[in-house]
């Protein structure tokens, strides 16, 4: 039997045809073109967002999704519209405006970041890549997507869905690994050389990755890349990595702390254990949650032995 020809369905490429194959010239135009006439309008993208509103978007929807960080960031803005607005706030006044957003430390380091803005940038989100990594909560991604999307310099920006669109479109895989420095430098290769043209690439691929090739059963139908993919031209061989994580919520610690902050953001007063006991019925894992929101300094006990939200 004649070896099968490469590319052909169900043949895997070789790693460096996969490279070849994708980055010719073109493929981020393709994204780019698709996403001018498939992007949601979110209003974190719309012109005249400024740096400070996008690094917010950012954090919150680092763990949320869109649908939920929507009403929470445009109440957010109204009430502190720049970094010094917020540095000025309480831990306790955006525990309650981070509201069911989850995650909440996340609210606490947005807090410290803002302080940080203020006392080392004059209150100026900086559009360094290097700066943004040293603010409280920030990290490569979200450093990468201020730089690019709040100021507009082109970035590579790499999220679980950019991971994913390379691990297919770039190496025939179905689904990602883990997060490498190389996905920068996949990604980057990918990218227009047009400075404007690349900055929308990124936000483009992003959306390519959460409308388009989404996890699980992806859109190839619709896909402005499908004839370029290594994955397609691979004959979409299915994921063959160790068995992935489904994360669970109900009856979690997470779950559990959420509940105790429901009561504490609710209460106008310190609250005492027994307010504490109809948030969650079994006192081993209340008191470890609440020991661990304690531990994360998003508790605070006071002199009298009753909780409360952090007031400084
Ligand atoms: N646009 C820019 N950043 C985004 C994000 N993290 N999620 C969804 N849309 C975005």
């Amino acid at each position: 039997m004649l070896p099968a020809r490469p590319g052909a369905p169900g043949t895997p490429l070789p790693r460096t045809a996969h490279c070849v194959l994708v980055t010719r010239t073109g493929t981020g135009d393709a994204i780019v073109e698709w996403y001018a006439g498939a992007a949601r309008d979110l209003p974190w993208r719309r012109p005249g967002v400024d740096a400070w509103a996008v690094l917010v978007s950012e954090v919150m929807l680092q763990q949320t999704p869109v649908a939920r960080v929507e009403p929470v960031w445009r109440r957010w803005l109204e009430r502190w519209p720049t970094p010094a607005d917020l540095a000025a706030a309480t831990p306790a006044d955006v525990i309650r405006a981070w509201d069911k957003l989850g995650y909440p430390r996340r609210a606490l380091r947005l807090r410290e970041a803002a302080v940080a803005v203020v006392e080392q940038h004059g209150g100026v989100v900086p559009a360094d890549v290097t700066d943004l990594e040293a603010l409280p909560g920030v990290g490569t991604y979200t450093a990468r997507a201020v730089a690019c999307f709040g100021h507009g310099t082109a970035q590579p920006v790499v999220d679980t869905n950019v991971r994913r669109v390379v691990a297919r479109l770039v190496h025939g895989r179905a689904e990602a690994g883990n997060a490498q420095a190389a996905d920068l430098h996949d990604i980057s290769a990918l990218a227009p050389a047009d400075p404007e043209r690349a900055v929308r690439f990124s936000v483009a691929v992003m959306e390519l990755g959460a409308l388009v090739c989404v996890a699980g059963t992806p859109r190839c139908g619709v896909c402005p890349v499908r004839d370029r993919c290594a994955w397609q031209l691979a004959g979409c061989p299915p994921y063959d990595g160790p068995p992935r994580r489904v994360q669970k919520f109900t009856g979690t610690d997470r779950q559990v702390r959420g509940r105790l902050l429901d009561v504490l953001r609710a209460a106008h007063a310190p609250v005492g254990p027994g307010d504490l006991e109809a948030a969650w019925d079994d006192a081993v894992q209340r008191s470890r949650c609440l020991d661990s929101l304690l531990v994360d300094g998003l508790v605070e006990q006071t002199a009298d032995g009753l909780f409360t939200l952090p007031e400084s």
